[in-house]
């Protein structure tokens, strides 16, 4: 039985015990449910990897309360500094090298020279980073390949019996994961974009160069994450891109004021707006999938959601959610 925590003093107290005594807790954080495990337990960390069914190829973020905790594990230089100092707490994940005496188990790592870190920015997450005084392993809490968690209930739908516990801080704020960026080479890399804008890095670091095409970047391997795998976030449904309006066997994912008649939609944000349509994306994907199979739909069609700011990672969600499987 998976228990569910308050999100009080008490119940982050004994999350924080049952990470220290190797098990995995679920806790909020600012953009989507983590998985977490106490990143230096090499047993804790492997459990992960099979309560999601996640490939060992694709590495973990390790979560610290602070930069100084953070930067205990990875090498910071200048442009790491800047960016901490601007993002952190906050949606944004640092690939940097892993320093020689890092404690972070291998697997975490996946095996590599880098370590991916991130200082979140929800009070539930940060008072369990503290109260576990260990640096926290945590991918999104739900199965791998499957639409991320935003609220207590999706990863119980996930994981309910695979984990130890779920500590219920409610609704995660952003919606979308963090976005990862590589600063181990000499120029700064997009791995994933996500709640950090793109627009608000580059202001403090200059260019960053974007990633390949998922689906080039597959095809001549030259992945520099090993995570960013095409078919991810996949409801059950298949989805299709940029449609106009659903088929009488779809359902339509939509996006602003104009919406055309579908047999069951869900409005990402009727006004249009960024912010709230990633905070909604992953419930309305789950909605649509659920309700949308309930009523014999073979389809999930999704309106066309502009690329700038936010738009950037709401568009690599869905694309991944539509990429054959
Ligand atoms: O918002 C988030 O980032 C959430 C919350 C829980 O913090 N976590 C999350 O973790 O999305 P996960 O495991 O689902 O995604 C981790 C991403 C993957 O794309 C993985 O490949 C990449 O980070 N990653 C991790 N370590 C890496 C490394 N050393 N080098 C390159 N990419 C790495
Ligand atoms: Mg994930």
């Amino acid at each position: 039985m998976t228990r569910r925590l308050g999100a009080d003093t008490s119940g982050i107290a004994e999350a924080a015990s049952l990470l220290r005594s190797g098990r995995l807790v679920a806790f909020p954080t600012e953009t989507v449910y983590g998985l977490g495990a106490d990143a230096t337990d090499d047993r804790a960390v492997a459990a992960v990897f099979e309560a999601k069914g996640r490939p060992h190829f694709n590495p973990l973020i390790v979560h610290a309360a602070d930069a100084a905790g953070a930067f205990a594990l990875g090498r910071a230089d200048e442009r790491a500094e800047r960016l901490a100092q601007a993002f952190w707490p906050g949606p944004l994940t640092l690939v940097l090298p892993c320093r020689r005496d890092c404690p972070v188990a291998l697997l975490a790592r996946s095996g590599l020279e880098t370590v991916a870190l991130r200082v979140p920015a929800h009070p539930v997450a940060l008072a369990l980073l503290r109260a576990a005084a260990v640096p926290v392993a945590a991918p999104s809490a739900n199965r791998s390949g499957a639409v991320s968690p935003t609220a207590p209930q999706h990863v119980l739908e996930d994981l309910a019996g695979r984990i130890e516990a779920v500590v219920d801080g409610g609704a995660c704020p952003i919606g979308v994961e963090s976005t990862v960026l590589d600063l181990s080479g000499p120029v700064p890399v997009l791995l994933r974009p996500g709640g950090a804008t793109i627009e608000a890095i580059e202001e403090v670091i200059g260019p960053v160069a974007r990633p390949l095409a998922p689906e080039a970047a597959e095809a001549s391997r030259t992945l520099r994450s090993p995570g960013l795998l095409v078919s991810h976030y996949a409801p059950v449904l298949p989805v299709r891109l940029l449609a106009e309006r659903a088929g009488e066997d779809e359902a339509l994912l939509a996006f602003g004021p104009e919406v055309p008649l579908a047999p069951l939609a869900f409005n990402l944000s009727e006004r249009g707006d960024l912010a709230e349509a990633a905070a909604r994306l992953f419930s309305g994907l789950r909605f649509l999938d659920a309700e949308g199979r309930a009523r014999g739909l073979r389809r999930i069609a999704a309106m066309p959601v502009p690329s700038s700011g936010l738009g950037l990672a709401i568009n690599d969600r869905l694309k991944r959610a539509a990429a054959p499987r």
